[in-house]
């Protein structure tokens, strides 16, 4: 397994709209795997194909405090949602900040797992947020887009102002 450059905002990569997985081969379970090492070293609870530029339909995430609950979602498609609430998110593409947004409470979701298998997965709570968001990376679009033109733009300050820090 690699560890994987994580782009971070605002690279224009990050608004790319990925491409359906069509090859369930080698390739795919080598990306799926340096994805969450990546996800786990950074560390985060979830990493979206196109964070690591490949525009593909792909996910990982992992909500467990153990690390041992890894999910792989390939060409994920929402199926139903209901309720809404408002959770604090961060993002690997954005270091060292969080605001809060508000997402469906309850998702059900289908994918096909890194050997082409179809599955559906019911879940809520910090789960199904996670999974929201990630999807969002696949069509290009990242949990500042959200906000409005005032939180928005006083988050990215302080993400210019994390970034000097870590020089
Ligand atoms: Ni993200």
């Amino acid at each position: 397994m690699a560890k994987l450059d994580i782009l971070e905002f605002p690279d224009p990569r990050l608004r790319l709209n990925a491409l359906p997985v069509e090859a369930f081969d080698a390739a795919l379970k080598k990306l799926a795997d340096d994805m969450l090492e990546t996800m786990y070293a950074a560390p985060g609870i979830g990493l979206a194909a196109t964070q690591v530029n490949a525009p593909k339909r792909l996910l990982v995430v992992d909500v467990s405090e153990a690390h041992d609950a890894p999910l792989v979602l390939v060409n994920p498609e929402l199926l139903d949602s209901r309720g809404s609430e408002v959770c604090q998110e961060g993002c690997l593409s954005f270091p060292g900040v969080f605001a809060d947004v508000q997402r469906k409470e309850w998702v059900r979701v289908k994918a096909q797992d890194v050997s082409g298998k179809l599955f559906e997965l019911e879940t809520d709570g910090l789960l199904a947020v996670c999974i929201q968001h990630e999807m969002d990376h696949l069509v290009g679009k990242v949990f500042v887009d959200y906000l409005s033109p005032l939180k928005r733009s006083l988050l990215l300050r302080k993400l210019e102002k994390q970034r000097r820090k870590a020089g």
